[in-house]
């Protein structure tokens, strides 16, 4: 499925997450990231089954992989892809110490960036990405993955939202939140917008996170959507 693997210059981000990635990950475990995301996937009618590709782009240590796997959906093949080796480490072990329950036989991690994806036009089924494009310009990560997701599927986008707990994060962990309107914008250049989900206020990710359930036009639709038509 991957075209080949990248060579890939380390960058600050990597090194970042690299030194950080098994504190990050217990983090992630206190805060239950990982119900949040399988509570939030159950709850859509997505059209995943035995033939279908799905990304987790920008994975970091599998929390969100392992969600999806938890939510009931069993793809051909779940790719967790992620710039931190180190983070992929993790997420590997995490696979396999899990194997009874998700479908660890069946999900690939590779090292990648998400702005130049190793993967051909229109080759998922379904893309989650959470807390990454903080990292990279909002357009030119959204349109990476238009390019990737196969027309009339939905990209579960999940970035940190303006507020006192994703400021504080900012801070600790180097990135930029984007404002919610400049979201809305460029998301609207590549998608269509088929929700906005909060995280219930008891759940810990609300706090920080919001989701954008965004599909990508049908040939023909997409045409309509640049020119600003949002009811094909
Ligand atoms: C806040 S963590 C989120 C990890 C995971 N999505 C989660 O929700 O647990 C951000 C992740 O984005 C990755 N990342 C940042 N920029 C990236 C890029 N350009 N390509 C791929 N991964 C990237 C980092 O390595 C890190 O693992």
């Amino acid at each position: 499925m991957p075209k080949g693997s990248q060579k890939l210059a380390k960058t600050k981000t990597q090194s970042f997450y690299d030194r950080i990635a098994d504190v990050h990950n217990l983090a992630l475990k206190v805060n239950g990231y990982r119900k949040s995301v399988a509570k939030y996937l159950r709850s859509l009618d997505l059209k995943i089954d035995a033939d279908s590709y799905v990304l987790d782009a920008g994975s970091g240590t599998g929390i969100v992989t392992l969600g999806f796997q938890d939510s009931g959906f069993r793809p051909k093949k779940t790719i967790a892809l992620d710039l931190s080796i180190n983070s992929l480490k993790i997420a590997r072990d995490e696979f396999r110490k899990e194997r009874k329950k998700v479908d660890a036989g069946n999900i690939e991690s590779i090292q990648g960036n998400v702005l130049q994806l190793p993967f051909g036009d229109d080759a998922f089924d379904l893309i989650v990405t959470c807390g990454v494009l903080e990292y990279v310009s909002l357009d030119a990560g959204l349109k990476e993955m238009a390019r990737v997701l196969k027309p009339g599927c939905k990209l579960v986008f999940i970035p940190v939202k303006p507020s006192f707990v994703g400021s504080v994060l900012e801070l600790l962990y180097n990135f930029k939140i984007h404002p919610l309107e400049d979201v809305r914008q460029i998301s609207q250049r590549y998608f269509n917008i088929v929700g906005n989900h909060e995280f219930p206020i008891a759940e810990p990710m609300g706090w920080s996170k919001t989701i954008f359930l965004l599909e990508k036009p049908r040939r023909g639709d997409a045409e309509k959507v640049r020119r600003g038509d949002r009811t094909p």
